[in-house]
C-alpha cells in the first residue's frame, strides 16, 4: 500500500465526521431565508482549507454569496492547478419524501445520504482531503495550488465571471480541475468531455384580473391555462425537436467517431430506466439515448402553475398561468440567439386575448474539451492508479455555467473527474455518495496532482 493510502485508511472516520459538518450546514443558494447558512458554509470550506494546508485562504463578498478562494504556492516554477468547486446545494423539497433529513447526514449500505453529498460538497471534500494527504503524509506539492469553491453554482454562477476578471493575475493557472460530474459505476471511473449549456426561462401568461366562474364566463373569455397549454404544446412537435427557429441550425453533426465511441460505453439502458421508474426512456426521434442526453439539444418544462390545484374540483377559469421553460443547449449553439428564438417562438405560438411575459434566469454556454491535450491522459493515469480501471471518456447532459470561461480566460484545459453515480439522487430527495468511492476518490485525487503536474 502507498503512503498515500495508508495516511487516509488511517483517517477515514475524521474525513467522515467532518464531511458530516460540511453537510449540516442548509447552504441553499436560491432561498434568501438561508443567506446567514450559506455564509456559514463558505467559513467552514475556508477554515478547512486553511487547516489542510493551504494559504492565504480568503472568504470574499460579492453582490451574492460569497467565494472561497486560496493558494499554495509550492515552487514558483512548478505548472499550477486551480480546482474548482461549490458548497452551495439545491433546495431539499419536499422534504417528506427524504429517508433521512435532508441536513442531517446518515450512512446506509455504504452511501451517505444528505443534501449536497455528492453534489458537490463530497467532492469538494475530497479534494480538500487529497491535499491535506499529500501534505501530512511528506509527499508535498508537485504543482501550485488555488481553489476557488463558489456559493452560486446551483443558481447560475452570476457573481463568479466579474470575480475571475478582477482577480485574472492571482487566479492564473496551467490547468483548471474540477469534480462536479458523474461516473459510469463504481467501477468505471470517467473523464467528462463535453458539458451541456442552459438557458432558464418563465413565462407567464395574464387574462382577467380576477379568477372567474367558469359557468358564467367560460367561452366567452380566453383562459391563460389553456393559452398557455396551447403556447407549450407548440414549442415541441411530433418527433420531440424544438420548433424555436434556426435551434438546430448551429448543432454539430454527431461523427462517426462519436458514435463508435457511444457504441463501446456500457450503458444499461434497462438498467437506467428502472432506476428512475418510469414507463419508458423517449426523447428525439432518430437518436440513441446517450445521444440524446450528450449531443442533442433539449426544450423542457420544468414547471407549471395555474389555476385550482387543491383537493376536489372548483369551477373556476384561472386569472394566469405560468411555466418554467428550459433548454439544454450544445455546440455551437448560442444561449443568447436561443433566449431570442425561444421569445420569437412564444409570441407566435400566442393566442390573442392573453398578455405574455418572458422572463430570462441564468443561461450558460455548451462546452467541449479537446482531448487531445497530455492533461487527459495523465488523469487517467491517475484515475487507473486510484480504481483500478482506466477512465472512459464520457460527456454529460449536465451544466457547470462557468467551465466555458475559466478556459478562455486563463487558456488552460478544464479537466472534469467526477464522482457522482448513477442514481445518486443529485437535486432530488434521498441524494447519497458512495463512501467507497469518496475513499478511492480522494486517493486518485492525491495521485493525479504528481500525473497531472508532470504532463504540464
Ligand atoms: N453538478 C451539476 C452539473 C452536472 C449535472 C454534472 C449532471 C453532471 C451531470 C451542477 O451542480 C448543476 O446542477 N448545474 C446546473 C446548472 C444550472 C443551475 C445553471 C444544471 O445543470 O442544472
Ligand atoms: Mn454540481
Ligand atoms: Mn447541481
Amino acid at each position: 500500500m502507498t503512503d498515500l493510502a495508508e495516511y487516509i485508511d488511517a483517517r477515514i472516520d475524521r474525513f467522515h465526521e467532518e464531511l458530516n459538518e460540511l453537510l449540516s450546514i442548509p447552504s441553499i443558494s436560491t432561498d434568501a431565508e438561508h443567506a446567514e447558512d450559506v455564509r456559514r458554509c463558505a467559513d467552514w470550506v475556508g477554515e478547512h482549507l486553511r487547516a489542510a494546508g493551504i494559504d492565504e485562504v480568503e472568504v470574499v463578498d460579492t453582490d451574492g454569496h460569497p467565494i472561497v478562494v486560496g493558494e499554495r504556492i509550492a515552487d514558483p516554477e512548478a505548472p499550477t492547478l486551480l480546482i474548482y468547486g461549490h458548497y452551495d446545494v439545491q433546495p431539499s423539497e419536499p422534504d417528506e419524501l427524504w429517508t433521512s433529513p435532508p441536513f442531517e447526514p446518515t450512512v446506509r449500505d455504504g452511501r451517505l445520504y444528505a443534501r449536497g453529498s455528492v453534489d458537490d460538497k463530497g467532492q469538494v471534500h475530497m479534494h480538500v482531503k487529497a491535499v491535506e494527504t499529500r501534505l501530512e503524509s511528506g509527499a508535498g506539492l508537485p504543482a501550485n495550488l488555488k481553489f476557488v469553491i463558489e456559493g452560486e453554482e446551483e443558481v447560475g454562477s452570476a457573481h463568479l465571471g466579474a470575480f475571475l476578471r478582477e482577480q485574472a493575475d492571482r487566479l492564473s493557472c496551467d490547468a483548471v480541475v474540477i469534480s462536479d460530474t458523474t461516473m459510469f459505476s463504481p467501477e468505471l471511473p470517467c473523464i467528462t468531455t463535453g458539458l451541456r449549456g442552459i438557458v432558464y426561462t418563465q413565462i407567464d401568461v395574464y387574462g382577467p384580473q380576477t379568477d372567474l366562474h367558469s359557468g358564467s364566463y367560460g367561452g366567452a373569455v380566453v383562459n391563460p391555462a389553456n393559452a398557455l397549454a396551447t403556447i407549450l404544446a407548440g414549442l415541441r412537435d411530433e418527433r420531440g425537436r424544438a420548433t424555436l427557429p434556426g435551434f438546430y441550425e448551429p448543432v454539430r453533426e454527431i461523427t462517426d467517431r462519436e458514435k463508435s465511441d457511444l457504441a463501446r460505453l456500457p450503458l444499461d439502458e434497462e438498467g437506467l430506466r428502472a432506476d428512475i421508474g418510469a414507463p419508458e426512456l423517449g426523447g428525439e426521434e432518430g437518436f440513441s439515448t446517450l445521444e440524446r442526453l450528450w449531443y442533442r439539444p433539449t426544450l423542457d418544462v420544468n414547471g407549471l402553475l395555474s389555476g385550482f390545484t387543491g383537493q376536489g374540483s372548483k369551477t373556476v377559469l384561472p386569472s394566469k398561468a405560468m411555466a418554467k421553460v428550459s433548454m439544454r443547449l450544445v455546440p455551437d449553439q448560442d444561449p443568447a440567439e436561443v433566449s431570442d428564438a425561444l421569445e420569437t417562438r412564444v409570441r407566435e405560438l400566442a393566442p390573442s386575448g392573453v398578455r405574455v411575459e418572458i422572463q430570462r434566469f441564468h443561461d450558460g454556454s455548451p462546452w467541449v474539451a479537446n482531448p487531445e491535450h497530455p492533461i487527459f491522459e495523465a488523469a487517467a493515469r491517475a484515475l487507473e492508479a486510484g480504481f483500478g480501471t482506466p477512465p472512459a471518456m464520457i460527456r454529460e447532459g449536465g451544466s457547470i455555467p462557468i467551465v466555458p470561461l475559466f478556459e478562455r480566460m486563463f487558456e488552460a484545459p478544464v479537466l472534469l473527474i467526477g464522482f457522482a453515480l448513477p442514481g445518486c439522487n443529485a437535486h432530488a430527495p434521498d441524494e447519497w455518495i458512495d463512501l467507497g468511492v469518496y475513499r478511492k476518490g480522494i486517493e486518485a485525487l492525491a495521485n493525479l496532482h504528481d500525473e497531472v503536474a508532470a504532463a504540464l
